[in-house]
């Protein structure tokens, strides 16, 4: 008699049996929503290069943070744009600057919402360099010291977690320490620790004003066809520094890269699904190219599936706000 064929359709039988056998959950609990603060009062004005995102004050910031909140989003991460721009950055770790008020706004309205912030200089430098420039480069150790006083300032002002995303060598390591020297042991840093030199920060640049008045950022990011063992190396270096969570960056170009670290290191991935993969899907939807809620599952399936435990994404608000079936 003949074998009967392995009959895998079985398995896909219905709805219900799907959803038995599927081996990955998308959950609200594990999303992480990035908002942008400007400088002023009653501002909440859309951003031109990214639908559906806009630029808050810092007083305008809390009523958009308390839905995310209710919305059951547990985290949001911060990015600040200064009132003006210089040489030092110095805007980046005013205790009063734009950013720092958010942050106390959104603490004292809403003291269970994770508040992770940004920390770089590219929003705040006159160069639009994520280091200071000193001899026309960007200054690796000088530029870590003025980090590490970013992150105490968003310590200060009450935020929850740092995420230096600058690709400085040793950040880590700097920032922690004064952290704990100044007191805050529990300040937990979540490390954008693979994060590419690509072109998908496109629309991100327009909104933070942070595109580079010369050259690029090919110094500092990751060559996008860099070996994934120099992610591993980098990942590697940065827990060793002390960071509690790793991230790679942009998601869908390197979910190998996910993977592997997922399956090599103990701390959370996170993954950045980035700008212009928010508006890959945004504008090749309402071209008609494919269903958009569809597309935006998909995607996010599959940076969770490669191994992300934590996704970053500018979709977190509208899949937590339609129910979308998760
Ligand atoms: C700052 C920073 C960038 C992004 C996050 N932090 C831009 C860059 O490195 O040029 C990009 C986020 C996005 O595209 O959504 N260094």
């Amino acid at each position: 008699m003949q074998n009967s064929p392995v009959r895998m359709r079985r398995l896909r039988k219905s709805d219900s049996m799907r959803r038995l056998v599927k081996g990955v959950n998308l959950s609200v609990d594990n999303f992480v929503y990035p908002l942008f603060v400007c400088p002023g009062k009653g501002i909440k004005k859309p951003i031109k290069s990214m639908t559906n995102c806009f630029h808050f004050s810092p007083d305008k910031i809390v009523d958009e943070t308390k839905e995310v909140f209710d919305l059951g989003i547990p985290a949001i991460l911060l990015f600040g744009l200064p009132e003006k721009k210089d040489s030092k950055g110095s805007h980046a770790y005013d205790d009063n600057g734009t950013v720092q008020q958010a942050i106390r706004n959104i603490k004292k309205a809403m003291p269970g919402l994770l508040v992770i912030t940004d920390v770089c200089l590219c929003a705040y430098t006159d160069t639009g360099h994520c280091g200071l420039i000193k001899d026309g480069k960007v200054d690796n150790d000088i530029t870590c010291e003025i980090l590490a006083k970013i992150a105490l300032s968003h310590a200060k002002a009450g935020a929850d977690m740092v995420a230096p995303s600058d690709m400085m060598d040793g950040r880590v390591g700097v920032i922690r320490k004064s952290l704990d020297e100044n007191g805050f042991i529990d300040m937990a840093i979540m490390s954008y620790s693979a994060k590419y030199a690509s072109a998908f920060y496109g629309p991100f640049r327009d909104a933070a004003d942070s595109a580079p008045a010369f050259g690029d950022r090919k110094t500092y990011q990751m060559d996008i066809a860099a070996s994934a063992k120099q992610a591993m190396k980098e990942i590697e270096l940065d827990i060793a520094e002390g960071a509690d969570i790793v991230m790679i960056k942009p998601a869908l170009p390197y979910l190998d890269i996910i993977s592997q670290a997922k399956q090599r290191f103990d701390v959370p991935i996170a993954a950045y699904n980035v700008s212009g993969e928010y508006m890959m899907i945004n504008t090749a939807a309402q071209q008609g190219v494919f269903d958009r809620q569809s597309a935006i599952i998909e995607t996010l399936i599959a940076i969770k599936r490669a191994g992300a435990d934590i996704i970053i994404t500018y979709f977190a608000k509208e899949l937590a706000a339609k129910k979308f079936k998760l």
